[in-house]
């Protein structure tokens, strides 16, 4: 007799006193049964048609392949620390046993973005910032790296204490001057970290010279990018000469300020194998519905970044029209604009400006109703902060001045509102409005007043619009 399934499985047993036959007839009932969904496609991994047909990059953000063995759309979460092995002598028999070492999720996330990301592989960790963690963790006491001098706080913060704990020498200078990067180059130079544009000032780094430069100095050097302001929709720096690049997935990568998540994107198979070592080594990698949420985000990316270029470049002509100076890679008037566009696909969607007075940056940060005073960038909500109180709070005065950062820049990050609306806000914005707000809701608290007639608010500037 032959059991097909467990039920005549069990029954054959029964009639049969040999246990060599039992266990053959349960080997071949389990193998056409899979109640346990043993059987099931590994992963929904295959995201990138690497040997197929490349599209446009529109369409590679949409685009995604699976083996999930439902056909899902959208890649499923593997909510699941651990995976079940299939035998417990043949080590890991299955793709997947532990979520800190790999999740189907992540891995459908990481192929996806290393195809956006022109990348042989890239791998997506808890921030940005675990992402420049784990990239520093290659440097060993006595390595030197050259970065610039207008980094985001907390880039400089993770250096500062490197240089204070580990034994890492850390030479800050303007990235902006070739020159400059080279006279601290040595053959003890590890590593190469550069931001462009900066923030906030929005100064831009020629990535392909020093790239150069870098590796003629020492040619294991490892030339880091930070693409956070322009995501891989506009910038590929793995193109330009990078070695390592990488994002806080948080900003425009997402898109929508509901996770953290940082990416890094490399070409050399083994130095992915010494990032990925320490992703697993210290438990780093992206949760699986943060990862799906990522997922989510990057689908959206380009028609996101579209209208937020549009928006910023509608924005910072008019502040550049009322006199304010104003730094957007996008204006003719940026001093490095053909560099930029050398590199670059678009100008982004932060820029800063100038009022020439602290005071009355204040009180145009503080009136805006529309843009929300939060630090970040790269979400469709549009932002507005003063760098110097707000994001770049933890570098000293000193070194801030020493820098040029002036006190009164203020940034903005320009969402998906509609234009109008936003320069309304702008302009229509008037001293102690948010104050007036808040003020209703917590009467104790005084609202300001004041404001200069030149500035955006000021009667010759005010065009249209309401105030509440
Ligand atoms: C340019 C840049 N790099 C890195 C980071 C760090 O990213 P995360 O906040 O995801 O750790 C930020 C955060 O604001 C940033 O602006």
């Amino acid at each position: 007799m032959s059991g097909s399934g467990p039920a005549s499985a069990a029954t054959g047993a029964s009639s049969s006193n040999n246990a060599s036959s039992k266990t053959s007839a349960m080997a071949k009932a389990s193998q056409h049964l899979d109640l346990d969904g043993h059987d099931l496609p590994p992963s929904p991994a295959p995201s990138s048609p690497r040997s197929g047909r490349r599209y446009a990059l529109a369409t590679e953000l949409v685009f995604t392949e699976g083996s999930d063995q439902y056909n899902a759309s959208s890649v499923p979460i593997y909510q699941s620390a651990t995976f079940k092995q299939t035998s417990a002598t043949a080590g890991v028999s299955n793709e997947y046993d532990y979520t800190r070492s790999g999740n189907p999720t992540r891995t459908h996330l990481e192929r996806h973005l290393a195809k956006i990301m022109r990348a042989q592989r890239a791998l997506v960790v808890s921030s940005g910032m675990g992402a420049l963690d784990v990239i520093t963790r290659l440097l060993r006491p006595g390595d030197e790296v050259v970065t610039g001098d207008d980094l985001y706080g907390g880039t400089n913060r993770l250096l500062k204490y490197l240089s204070t704990h580990g034994g890492i020498i850390v030479h800050h200078v303007d990235t902006t001057d070739p020159s400059k990067v080279k006279a601290v180059l040595t053959p003890k130079t590890a590593m190469v970290l550069l931001e462009t544009p900066t923030n906030p000032l929005i100064k831009i780094v020629d990535i392909p010279t020093i790239a150069t430069l870098a590796h003629n100095a020492n040619p294991t050097c490892l030339v880091s990018v930070d693409n956070t302001m322009l995501s891989p929709l506009l910038q590929n720096p793995l193109d330009l000469g990078a070695d390592i690049v990488y994002e806080s997935g948080t900003k425009y990568l997402s898109g929508h300020h509901d996770l953290m998540a940082g990416v890094l994107a490399i070409n050399d198979p083994k130095l992915g194998e010494k990032l990925f070592f320490t992703i697993n080594a210290s438990g780093c990698g992206l949760s699986p519905f943060d990862s799906w949420l990522l997922m989510r985000g990057v689908k959206t990316l380009k028609v996101r970044m579209d209208t937020q270029q549009a928006n910023a470049m509608f924005i910072a002509r008019f502040l550049e029209s009322t006199g304010f100076k104003v730094r957007y890679p996008g204006l003719k008037s940026h001093p490095q604009y053909e560099l930029h566009n050398s590199m670059a696909r678009g100008a982004g969607a932060v820029l800063s400006f100038e009022t020439g007075d602290v005071a009355l940056s204040e009180r145009i940060v503080e009136s805006a109703k529309l843009w929300a005073i939060s630090v970040s960038f790269g979400c469709v909500n549009s932002l507005i902060s003063m760098p110097c109180r707000m994001s770049h709070a933890s570098i000293d005065e000193k070194t801030r001045r020493e820098r040029g950062v002036p006190e009164d820049l203020i940034r903005l990050c320009v969402g998906i509102e509609d234009g109008d609306d936003l320069l309304d806000d702008l302009k229509s914005s008037r001293p102690g409005r948010r104050h007036e707000r808040v003020a209703r809701r917590h009467p104790r608290r005084e609202s300001n007043t004041g404001y200069p007639a030149s500035a955006p608010g000021g009667t010759s500037s005010r065009q249209s619009g309401s105030d509440e």
